[in-house]
């Protein structure tokens, strides 16, 4: 006979998502709410939407925070981790999920835009990191989303968001080193083409997207998050990459 278990592999932690209030971060924050975490979620603009994460975290019976912070300010980036800390009263989970796009050919990039895509995509995930390794105790864990476009690009205009996403291949196995001796884990989960906002399975270059899958299909925010979560409850993964990419890699 099988017994089917309901336990909740992360009841009692608290964790932080950045860039919680849609698309993978937001079905990441419901996803840790079902495994039985607290979560702090950033946002930047969509305040609205940041705080009906919270109430459907809070129908889950967790406790549930929205936080304003922009991840390319560097005092808001690690920032958001005491806030974080002061509203949960712990931190045992970190998702790095804020990213921007900017994709064109690179005479059409001003220093403004590679400015702005490392501050948000690399910078802010650093001083994140650091802020929440700061406060996290043995058996913390660190996920952070890079993309498929660290791993193969399929075509122009992908070299700075490439260069920002493949800057965290590099940080997440050196955490793991660091971090390591404290019982702590970094990985990095790659997705996709994964329909959201940022990249609507209607979009204009969308077929062309999905054709570069093996499955020849865009991905859910909901299929990143089950490995997000499951990584956030992994104690011996660490330094991995972890492609959700539909075989984009293969
Ligand atoms: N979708 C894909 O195909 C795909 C593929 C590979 C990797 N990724 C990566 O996955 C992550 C999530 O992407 P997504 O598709 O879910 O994006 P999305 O739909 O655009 O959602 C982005 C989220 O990040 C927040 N955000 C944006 N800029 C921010 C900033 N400066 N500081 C704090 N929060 C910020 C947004 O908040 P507001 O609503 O307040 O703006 C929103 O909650 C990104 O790192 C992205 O690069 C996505």
């Amino acid at each position: 006979m099988t017994t089917q278990t309901t336990e909740k592999t992360l009841l009692g932690r608290a964790a932080l998502v950045t860039g919680g209030s849609r698309g993978i971060g937001a079905a990441t924050a419901l996803r840790l709410a079902r495994e039985g975490a607290d979560v702090a979620v950033t946002y930047v603009n969509g305040k609205e939407a940041a705080e009906e994460v919270v109430r459907a975290v809070e129908a889950l019976g967790r406790r549930a925070v929205a936080l304003r912070a922009d991840a390319g300010d560097p005092d808001e980036a690690a920032s958001a981790v005491s806030a974080a800390v002061r509203e949960l009263g712990r931190l045992d989970v970190l998702v790095n999920n804020a990213g921007i796009g900017a994709l064109g050919p690179m005479e059409s990039l001003s220093p403004a835009d590679v400015d702005r895509v490392l501050a948000v995509n690399v910078r802010g995930v650093f001083l994140t990191t650091r802020a929440a390794a700061a406060v996290m105790s043995r058996g913390g864990r660190i996920v952070t989303v890079g993309s498929c476009m660290a791993q193969r690009v399929t075509g122009p205009g992908g070299t700075l968001y490439a260069m920002s996403k493949a800057a965290l291949v590099g940080l997440t196995k050196a955490l793991a080193r660091e971090l390591g001796e404290r019982g702590i884990t970094a990985n990095i989960v790659h997705p996709g083409p994964t329909d959201t906002e940022l990249n609507p399975a209607d979009g204009p270059y969308a077929a062309g997207q999905a054709a570069a899958t093996a499955l020849g299909r865009f991905g859910t925010s909901e299929e990143v998050a089950e490995t997000i979560v499951h990584l956030a409850g992994a104690a011996y993964v660490t330094g991995a990459e972890v492609a959700v990419d539909g075989g984009h890699a293969a």
